[in-house]
């Protein structure tokens, strides 16, 4: 473990956890060295230094895999069991991720520079209450019977009905900003339908699913049901992605890995679905209290850093309140106290890593270049660290790149604009499809408002709420098919039909 991160900080778990010389891939239940021998380096974003390295998946590791996954589900336990026993792991798995809650948040808040309060407050409660959610589906899996009227067999009697089955083998391919939260989203309802799952965590934050992997053996899970390949995108993704024994992909991440992940499933008509970026605007309405939709918008934006897919990236304030509002968020901005994720009383913490960090500097120098007003922040902070200042940027037009493309920092454009009808057209008027948010107790306005948004979510006098029972995903370039609900259950099905002549 490296040296630099004080054990006094961490619980005991966490500090045992990262004291392995070591982390393998986790293959067939056993714990195994990629085949090539190859290991990549972890960092620590508030220190910049290697926290430890870990296994670095090539083909012939997704190859074992894969087949190890397909195996579980053919010839192992777990494609025999009753789905109260799957119920029943997932339970018990969820139980094990509660007790180990607070060591997974600080793993978490070490490898990927979030706050580990809020990992433990929000990534590890929506972990646990995610496995409890889709536990409950494993038992609740229907099909249906039909009454038959084939018109070409008039005095045939039949028999009809669908079945629900499991797609199969599910590649999970999860990003680095919710990394064990997302690993979840996937993991819960897989499980729950009867898949088996080849879960590659990002490459700047494979630890927590190293972790899990712990958990889900002691859990009880047959070997197979879970493998956790470590690695990145080119050695590791795309061929998980290209094998032809995956049944389904599943990923989160940007929009450009999510279209060629997209074109490389339909060659082999593996199925996926794509949770892809967002440029979601945070709508502020004339009989709003500026106070509280400043605040509401500097949580929306600056919350983890901005690393958020749906994270509140445009702000639209009617114009009689522009100026108040923006003051407020730059004021909060400036209030925020910047430290490690360790330091419970940070409020900025670090990006996820240093080509994070830079790509969040350009595009607020891109910003500036092209006329933007920098309120507050403008670039890095400390010279230690993956730090950015939590940034506002206004006078920008609406075709600036800053206002279109997603920038994953804390950076907020704020426009001012006259009627609600301006604004629909506004907030619609991006390549993205995530979520918005509206701030306003006007519920006539509310209303005609949220079904003229081109969002997978709308939340009104909140922002970027996630509940397991509520589908999360996007329209247009945001992505295909939904996580979370009964909507993500189902994506990890087949239905069969069967016609039986009586
Ligand atoms: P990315 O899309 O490259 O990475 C996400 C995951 O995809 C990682 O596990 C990565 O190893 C994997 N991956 C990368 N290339 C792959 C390939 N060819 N085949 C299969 N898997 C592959 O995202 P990156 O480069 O880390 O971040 C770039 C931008 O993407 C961010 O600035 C942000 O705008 C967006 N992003 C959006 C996220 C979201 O939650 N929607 C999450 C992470 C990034
Ligand atoms: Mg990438």
């Amino acid at each position: 473990m490296s040296l630099t991160i004080d054990r006094s900080l961490i619980s005991d778990r966490a500090a045992a956890f990262l004291d392995q010389p070591a982390f393998d891939l986790f293959i067939d239940g056993q714990w195994q060295g990629a085949r090539d021998g190859q290991r990549f380096a972890t960092v620590d974003p508030a220190t910049e230094s290697v926290i430890t390295h870990v296994a670095a998946a090539g083909e012939a590791d997704v190859d074992r895999a894969v087949r190890a996954a397909r195996r579980a589900l053919d010839e192992g336990p777990w494609g025999r069991m009753r789905p109260a026993e799957r119920q029943r792991l997932m339970l018990r798995l969820a139980d094990l991720v509660e007790e180990h809650a607070q060591a997974l948040a600080e793993v978490e808040s070490i490898d990927s520079g979030k706050s580990a309060a809020m990992a433990r407050a929000v990534d590890m409660a929506l972990v646990v209450d995610t496995l409890r959610y889709y536990a409950g589906w494993a038992t609740k899996i229907e099909g249906s019977t039909q009454e038959a009227s084939v018109p070409y067999a008039p005095g045939m009697e039949l028999v009809t009905y669908t079945r629900r089955e499991p797609v199969g083998v599910i590649a999970a391919i999860v990003p680095w900003n919710f990394p064990l939260l997302v690993a979840a989203w996937k993991l819960g309802p897989a499980l729950a339908a009867g898949c088996t799952v080849v879960l590659k965590p990002a490459e700047q934050t494979p630890l927590t699913a190293l972790y899990l992997a712990r958990l889900v053996q002691e859990a009880g899970f047959p070997a197979g049901v879970l493998n956790v390949l470590t690695g990145d995108g080119a050695n590791a993704g795309a061929p998980l992605v290209r094998h032809p024994l995956v049944n389904k992909v599943s990923f989160t991440g940007s929009t450009e890995v999510g279209k060629l992940i997209g074109h490389a499933s339909v060659d082999n008509m593996t199925r996926c679905t794509l949770e892809l970026g967002g440029k979601s605007p945070v709508i502020v309405l004339d009989d709003c209290d500026p106070a509280r939709a400043a605040t509401g918008a500097a949580n929306a934006i600056f919350f983890n850093q901005g690393q958020v897919c749906c994270a509140g990236s445009r702000l639209y304030v009617h114009r009689k309140h522009f100026d108040r509002v923006v003051a407020d968020v730059a004021a909060i901005a400036e209030a925020m106290p910047l430290g490690p994720g360790l330091d419970p009383a940070a409020q900025v913490n670090p990006l996820v890593s240093r080509e994070q960090m830079q790509r969040v500097c350009n595009y607020i120098d891109i910003g500036r270049q092209q006329g933007a007003e920098v309120v507050t922040g403008g670039g890095r902070a400390l010279d230690r660290g993956f730090y950015v200042k939590p940034t506002v940027l206004a006078n920008v037009g609406p075709d600036a790149r800053v206002v279109r493309e997603e920038i994953f920092g804390p950076v907020l454009v704020a426009m001012p604009y006259d009627d609600v009808d301006q604004v629909a057209a506004w907030a619609n008027d991006t390549p993205f499809g995530l979520g918005a948010s509206i701030w306003s107790n006007d519920l006539g306005r509310v209303h005609r408002l949220i079904p003229r948004l081109q969002a997978g979510t709308v939340w009104v006098n909140c922002h970027a709420l996630l509940d397991p029972a509520m589908p999360f995903g996007g329209l247009k370039q945001s992505g295909i098919g939904r996580d979370l609900g009964r909507a993500a259950l189902d994506a990890y099905l087949e239905t069969k039909s069967a016609f039986i002549a009586v």
